[in-house]
């Protein structure tokens, strides 16, 4: 969809980057450190400094104690993480629980380590999951449950009942849990909670987080995974033959960033609230039923009234020739068991300067 947005001269509404870059000084901390020539590998666990940062945080903002030395590995982005963890936690045959619609790496990656993704159905309006469906998912061959919140791509920040409920099934059936919290620093409503703080579940958590969302670095690609020593160490023994390790002066700089005062934090996601208001109230307005999410970069739409009885693929696909703005199906985000999952739902991303967005709207009412 970027390349389409590129050739297409569009607004690009489709894929989940900023286009604005955050702050000067953490910009200026990765070029003074390839200034001053911290250019070469770094340790594969990741460069001290993130490390002691990532445990800084993970004490401070949510009260986890981990050692930097063995519970915390830096990777190639979440992305990496992810991956890392289940090659290293999964056998061919293992089953691996997760919510759907779902981020698109986790069912890949699943694969990728020879498991098989079980999934849990989302339901709108509030994305809630059915408390006896995600029960019975869990069977003799589940070995984790691989959990997004703030969840993309419906904006959902699970609720303390949804986490406790998780949290008791994994512990029941005695399985781990990976979890998936980029969107942690982005929440306009509600409160993000980490699985891991929950009673039993600190013990058999990887929770996983990156720098590129909180602080609009993307393409850095700075991401880590905490938790308990054993399980860190099986994923750094995966992530040894896929990256070994990578991005020394952004991992340096990211590690400046952790250390900002949680005000300065909490002012990335209080910024990106004013975009989610103003665009959402902008798509409703136009007619668009719109979920409005509690954090994350994304929104979704259901186009059944603006575009009765197409499917979004279809619209999307018809978006940039008629209005110049791209945006995703959230088919996309759906396993292949049900292939009329999502065909009214879209995902916008309005993580964009206020005047791009507005331009989008202003686009869009052509649809109209
Ligand atoms: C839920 C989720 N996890 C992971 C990632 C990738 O993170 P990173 O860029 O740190 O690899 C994304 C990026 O869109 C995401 O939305």
């Amino acid at each position: 969809m970027s390349e389409l947005a590129l050739a297409t001269g569009s607004l690009n509404l489709g894929q989940g980057f900023p286009d604005t870059d955050g702050p000067a000084e953490l910009v200026q901390v990765a070029t003074g450190a390839i200034a001053g020539g911290r250019n070469q590998y770094p340790p594969s666990q990741g460069v001290p400094e993130l490390r002691a940062a990532v445990a800084a945080h993970q004490a401070s903002w949510y009260g986890l104690a981990f050692s930097p030395e063995d519970e915390v590995l830096v990777t190639t982005g979440a992305t990496e993480a992810i991956a890392a963890s289940l090659l290293a936690l999964c056998e061919p045959g293992d089953e691996v629980v997760m919510f759907e619609p779902s981020y698109d790496s986790y069912a890949a990656c699943a694969s990728m380590a020879g498991a098989v993704p079980r999934l849990v159905r989302l339901h709108a309006p509030d994305w809630a999951f059915d408390a006896d469906e995600l029960a019975a998912a869990i069977g003799p061959r589940t070995r984790l449950l691989l959990l997004n919140s703030p969840h993309n791509p419906t904006g959902k920040v699970f609720s303390a009942l949804e986490l406790s409920q998780i949290a008791e099934l994994c512990c029941a059936h005695d399985i781990l849990a990976v979890t998936d919290e980029v969107y942690e620093h982005l929440v306009f409503d509600g409160a993000h909670v980490p699985l891991a703080t929950l009673p039993g579940m600190a013990e058999r958590t990887l929770s996983i987080s990156s720098g590129g969302k909180t602080f609009s670095f993307t393409g850095w690609k700075v991401g880590w995974v905490t938790g308990p020593a054993p399980l860190v160490a099986a994923v750094r023994a995966a992530k040894q033959f896929l990256t070994y390790t990578s991005g020394a002066p952004y991992q340096l700089a990211i590690a400046h960033g952790l250390s900002f005062e949680p005000a300065v934090i909490n002012g990335f996601g209080a910024a990106l609230q004013g975009k989610r208001d103003l665009f959402c109230d902008g798509l409703g307005k136009l007619g668009f039923t719109v979920y409005r999410p509690a954090a994350t970069y994304f929104a979704t739409t259901d186009i059944g009234t603006m575009a009765p009885g197409m499917h979004a693929n279809d619209f999307c696909r018809a978006l940039p020739q008629r209005c110049g703005v791209v945006a995703i199906p959230s088919s996309v985000f759906y396993g292949p068991g049900d292939p009329g999952a999502g065909r009214t739902l879209v995902r916008w991303a309005f993580c964009k300067r206020t005047d791009i967005l507005e331009e989008a709207l202003a686009r869009l009412a052509s649809w109209a």
